[in-house]
């Protein structure tokens, strides 16, 4: 089985206007290069060539000038799919349900950058067969994120999103690893009040079933949502890092 890759690429980037009124939050610079040049970067570090990007909102189109057919990551081609409003992570990610033909996918949010590479998690996640694996971070503001509740060997009890009372410091970062059960998962959602069809319910859905499994990501890790997230990931780029991008 291969692994593929869906970056999720859409919404509105409302938290960012009004940098986002006119163009597309994920073609914002990020210190020398655009967002989202790090998680397509991300997913190629790890070996998974075969990748969907799923976008909308604003300037749509300019991510296949940008990126053309990926030949500056090594790619052969990139496929694109289009989200029409802003429906949530998990309706942006049912999008690509055709795609995944039913392997595996590795799914990761467009405006969350790493230090490190995700490889091993790759591996671990085939060698687990089934389900689905997160990964998470200690952050300072856990409040922010989804937030996972973990026992004392690390077993995940419970993911609970934007929690006004944390139940730990672990957020569960926008990298997410998939079996193919994800879009019958999906269909069931509801959406939440904030009217999305929410990824951490997706996540709880794999829990319920016993088949979730997390690691904790090893070097830096940041989204680039809010003006200080994009700010943190503007300075930690140029301070080094970051997938160790190529060219
Ligand atoms: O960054 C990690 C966090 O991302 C997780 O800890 C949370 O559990 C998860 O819900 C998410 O939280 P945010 O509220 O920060 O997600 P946001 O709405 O900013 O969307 C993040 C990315 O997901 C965005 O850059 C593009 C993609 N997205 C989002 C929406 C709402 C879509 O492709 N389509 C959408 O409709």
């Amino acid at each position: 089985m291969t692994m593929k890759g869906v970056i999720l690429a859409g919404g509105l980037g409302s938290r960012l206007h009004p940098l986002t009124k006119v163009t597309n939050k994920h073609l914002l610079p990020v210190f020398d290069r655009p967002m989202i040049y790090y998680p397509i970067q991300c997913l190629v570090n790890a070996g998974i060539e075969d990748i969907l990007l799923v976008t909308g909102g604003n300037s749509a189109g300019d991510f296949l000038r940008l990126l053309e057919n990926g030949a500056d990551f090594g790619l052969k081609r990139i496929h694109y799919a289009y989200q029409r409003g802003e429906g949530g992570i998990a309706a942006a990610l049912r999008l690509a349900e055709d795609f995944a033909g039913g392997d595996p996918i590795c799914v990761i949010l467009g405006d969350n950058i790493i230090e490190g590479n995700i490889k091993k998690a790759v591996e671990d996640f085939l060698a687990q067969g089934e389900g689905a694996k997160i990964l998470l971070k200690e952050v300072p503001d856990p409040e922010r994120f989804g937030v996972a509740e973990v026992d004392a060997g690390g077993r995940v009890l419970g993911i609970e999103e934007k929690p006004r009372h944390p139940k730990s410091n672990l957020a569960v970062i926008g990298i997410y690893l998939y079996d193919a059960e994800v879009f019958s998962i999906i269909k069931s959602l509801k959406p939440s009040a904030r009217g999305e069809l929410e990824i951490t319910d997706v996540n709880n859905a794999y829990l319920e079933r016993n088949t979730l499994t997390s690691e904790v990501l090893e070097g830096w890790w940041t989204d680039a949502g809010t003006f200080e997230s994009l700010l943190r990931a503007n300075n930690l780029v140029a301070k080094g890092g970051a997938n160790k991008l190529e060219p």
